[in-house]
C-alpha cells in the first residue's frame, strides 16, 4: 500500500531541513514516493530499495521515462543492503521491519542521520519531531535524529 498523498507531503516536508546528503528509501514499492522525492529535490541523490519485482520493475520504468539522473532503484532487501552511506532514511513499513531496522542501525551505523516513517514508530528511539496528517485517524509521520555515540532510549 503506497503512502497517501498527505503522507508524502508531511515526510518531504521532514526531509527539507535535514541537508543535502542521500536519501534512502526502504521499501520504495510502486516508486511514488521516491519518483517525487527525486523531483523535489533535484540536487540530492535519492535511493530506493525494493524486494517486490513488479513494483520495482514499474519504478524503474518510470525513473527512465522521467529522466531522473539523481534517482537509483535497487531490487534487494534492504536489511541485507550497507546502508552506511545515507544521510537520511524513508520508510512506510510494518512494526516487524522497524524492529528489525531498529537492530540494524544501532548495530551498525557510524555516522548522524535521520529516519523519517509514515505511521510506524522506530522502537528504542526518541522522534524529534511528529506531523499529524489530516486524514480519519491524524496518522503519524516520524522523524528521528540519529546521532552516532548515542545509545537508543529502551
Ligand atoms: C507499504 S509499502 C510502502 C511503499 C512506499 N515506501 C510508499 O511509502 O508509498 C512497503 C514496501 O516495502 C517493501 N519491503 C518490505 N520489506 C522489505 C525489505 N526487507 N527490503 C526491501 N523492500 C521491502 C514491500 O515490498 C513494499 O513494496
Amino acid at each position: 500500500m503506497p503512502s497517501s498523498r498527505q503522507a508524502r507531503n508531511a515526510m518531504a516536508e521532514l526531509l527539507a531541513d535535514t541537508g543535502s546528503g542521500p536519501v534512502y528509501e526502504l521499501g520504495s514499492g510502486w516508486g511514488g514516493l521516491a519518483i517525487g522525492l527525486a523531483k523535489k529535490y533535484p540536487n540530492r541523490q535519492i535511493v530506493g530499495y525494493e524486494v517486490s519485482f513488479f513494483p520495482w520493475l514499474v519504478s524503474v520504468v518510470v525513473k527512465r521515462v522521467l529522466g531522473l539522473g539523481n534517482l537509483v532503484i535497487y531490487r534487494r532487501n534492504f536489511l541485507l543492503a550497507d546502508l552506511s552511506a545515507a544521510d537520511v532514511f524513508v520508510c512506510f513499513l510494518d512494526t516487524g521491519n522497524m524492529r528489525a531496522i531498529s537492530h540494524k542501525l544501532s548495530a551498525e551505523r557510524s555516522r548522524d542521520g535521520f529516519l523519517i516513517s509514515n505511521f510506524f514508530a522506530l522502537p528504542s528511539f526518541e522522534a524529534d519531531n511528529v506531523i499529524k496528517i489530516d486524514d480519519l485517524y491524524t496518522s503519524p509521520v516520524y522523524r528521528y535524529q540519529l546521532r552516532r555515540g548515542i545509545a537508543p532510549t529502551g
